[in-house]
Formats: structure tokens, sequence, C-alpha cells
């Protein structure tokens, strides 16, 4: 299959261009589309072939589950019933962005778009390329990051292409994602929502809004969350993380001169402030380790980056677990396995 890239600027939106690449989904062909988090690979939610068409693509497992984009609230209740109140507060507060809730779905709702469970994962991007794909296709749409799964989630088109090149139908090309990190996922227990997967909206930010928010724990996660592998977002190369402690830099000269002595080709992914040390090694810097967006924004791209150049092993750089430190923290030590 030959997979068509086309050009758009989210700020000044080409409708006939935009056009084509709905008339894909509504054929039930697969999009790539840019969301405010990372690309996501598209179909018509309502068609099981095409949804089926999407774990294909990636190779993903029929049984982790899927999220469906919508471009408006009306929407929500079409897929989606029994929506607690705690939901309608902070759909209120952070929708149209990344945060994904985890509602009772509705009967209309094909069962390969949420693996066979009662509930469906729901989020209303704010990316405009997205929210007029969705629009212009008249229908909502299923779509996990446009990855080869396991493999770190793309923030460009081309990392879209790297990955799924000729196994999709187009891709949108909407420039970098802003965040670079997937959404937030919570489900309700109660009047409690607990988070799933650490993303774009931080745990601050939700308990700014509401008291009763169950942080994320790696330990609820497995039991709630069918599609959580124990290896993922990983690159190529071997991940070995240098925690964020008073010994980090040294913990990182020493691991780096080990693996480079043992042969393997190795990189560092850097705190900016730390660049001066490291010298007489190959190293990226993941951005001021203060500067919690601009490290989300450039993880999944240096892991990439590091595999496109064959380094064997990354030694990674571990930040402080706060904000949007948390899901990065998250995403790397899932790169490594060890969560
Ligand atoms: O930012 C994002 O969320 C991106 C963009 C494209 O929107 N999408 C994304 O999708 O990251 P994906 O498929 O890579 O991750 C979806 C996560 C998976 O961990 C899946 O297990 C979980 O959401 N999930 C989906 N439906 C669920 C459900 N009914 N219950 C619990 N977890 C669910
Ligand atoms: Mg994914």
């Amino acid at each position: 299959m030959n997979t068509r890239v086309i050009k758009i600027d989210p700020l000044n939106i080409d409708y006939s261009l935009m056009k084509r690449a709905a008339e894909f989904i509504k054929k039930g062909g697969l999009v790539a589309f840019p969301t405010e988090t990372v690309y996501g690979l598209g179909a018509k939610g309502t068609d099981e072939k095409a949804v089926a068409k999407i774990f294909e693509a990636k190779a993903r497992p029929l049984e982790d589950p899927l999220i469906v984009h919508i471009k408006d609230k009306n929407d929500l209740y079409k897929i989606a019933k029994d929506v607690p109140r705690l939901a309608e507060k902070l759909i209120e507060k952070f929708w149209p962005g990344p945060l994904t809730i985890i509602l009772k779905k509705n009967k209309n709702i094909p069962d390969i778009v949420t693996a066979g469970l009662d509930t469906v994962a729901v989020r209303m991007p704010s990316n405009p390329i997205a929210r007029v794909l969705i629009e212009l296709s008249d229908v909502s749409i299923p779509a996990p990051s446009a990855n080869l799964f396991g493999r770190p989630s793309p923030t460009s088109a081309e990392h879209v292409l790297n990955d799924l090149d000729s196994r999709i139908d187009m891709v949108i090309d909407g420039g970098i994602c802003d965040i670079g990190l997937e959404s937030t996922v919570i489900e309700f227990r109660g009047n409690e929502a607990a988070i799933l997967r650490p993303g774009g909206i931080t745990l601050e930010r939700l308990c700014e809004i509401e008291k009763n928010i169950i942080p994320y724990d790696e330990k609820n996660v497995i039991k709630n969350s069918p599609g959580k592998y124990p290896c993922h977002y990983s690159p190529k190369a071997k991940v070995v993380i240098a925690e964020n402690n008073a010994e980090q830099i040294e913990n990182v000269l020493s691991l780096s001169a080990f693996y480079k002595k043992s042969g393997y080709k190795t990189g560092i992914m850097c705190k900016k402030e730390h660049a001066g040390f490291l010298k007489s090694f190959d190293y990226k810097e993941l951005g001021p380790s203060g500067d919690f967006c601009v490290c989300a924004g450039r993880l999944f791209s240096i892991l990439r980056e590091f595999d496109d150049e064959k380094f064997d092993v990354i030694i990674a750089e571990g930040i402080e677990e706060k904000e949007l430190g948390i899901a990065i923290m998250n995403r790397l030590r899932k790169a490594v396995g060890t969560v």
C-alpha cells in the first residue's frame, strides 16, 4: 500500500485536503493524524473491519483496547453511559485536551474497539487538525498512538512513516506534537478518580479541581487496564536509568564508561546542566531538568534518534517525579521494562 502524506498547517487548515483524509476514514482506511499529545492512527469507529486494520498495521495485540476520539460532548453520550458527576466536572475543565476517561460503554461501540470490555476510553483532542478530521469524517475515531506496537510513540509525521510506511493509507503531517507524551488515563471508583496512566494532564492540575484523585500506582493499573504490557515505549537500544539523586552524574560517567569499554555503542540522554561533564561521550540533551515541558516534548524523539544512529545502550538521566516528570519517568521505566 502506498502511504500518502499531506501537509496541513494547524493554524490555517486546508479543508479540501482534509476532506481527502476524511474520505479515507469514511471508506474504512487508516489515517495517522497529529494530536496535542502524540500522533494517532485512526479508523472509522463504527466499522469493525476498519478498526481491525489498526491492530494489524501496528502489530498490536487485540486485547489492548483503544481510545475513542470525539469532537464534542454530545458524541460522548452516543458511545458511553452512566457518566458520573465527577467525570462531568473534569471534562468541563480539561476537554478538549489530553485527558482520557474510562466510562461504561454503549452498545453501538464494536467490541474490537474496547477489547471486549464493558468500558470505553474516550477523549476529546484539542489539536485543530484532529478535531477537523473527526468532524469531516462524521464519526468518532478510535486511535492508538501511530507507532509499531511497543515502540516509542511518534511525535512527528516522520516518526509515523518510520514505523508504518506502506502499512497505512495516509499521514497528515501537522508538525511536531505540542506535548510529546500521551494523554492521562483515568477511571472512576465511587466518587474518586484513579490515574491509570500518567500523561499530559498532571496529578497537580487534576488536584486543583478535585481532591478525590488517586495518584498513579503501577500495582492498580495491571488489574484495571488490560493493555498494560511490561515492556513498552521501547527503543531498540537497551535503556539504563541513572536515577535522579546526588550521585547522578558520577553514576552516569561510570555506567557510560563501563558500557563503552564493553564494546557497546553508548549514548547518554542527559539534563542540560550536565552536558558540560559529558564531552568525551555521545550525548543528547533532554532539556533543562526543571523544564518538564521541554523534556516531555523531546523524550520519544531522542529515543528514536539513538535508534536511527544504531546505539546499543542509552544511559538516561532520571528527572524529578513531579508534574510532567511523573509521566516522563513512567515512560522511561516502561522503556527499560521494569514496570
Ligand atoms: O494521547 C493519547 O492518549 C494517544 C493519542 C493518539 O490520543 N493515544 C494513545 O493510545 O496513547 P494508546 O492506544 O497508545 O494507549 C491507550 C491506553 C492503553 O494503555 C489502553 O490499555 C488504555 O488506554 N485503555 C483503553 N481503553 C481502556 C479501557 N476500557 N479500560 C482501561 N484502559 C483502557
Ligand atoms: Mg501507544
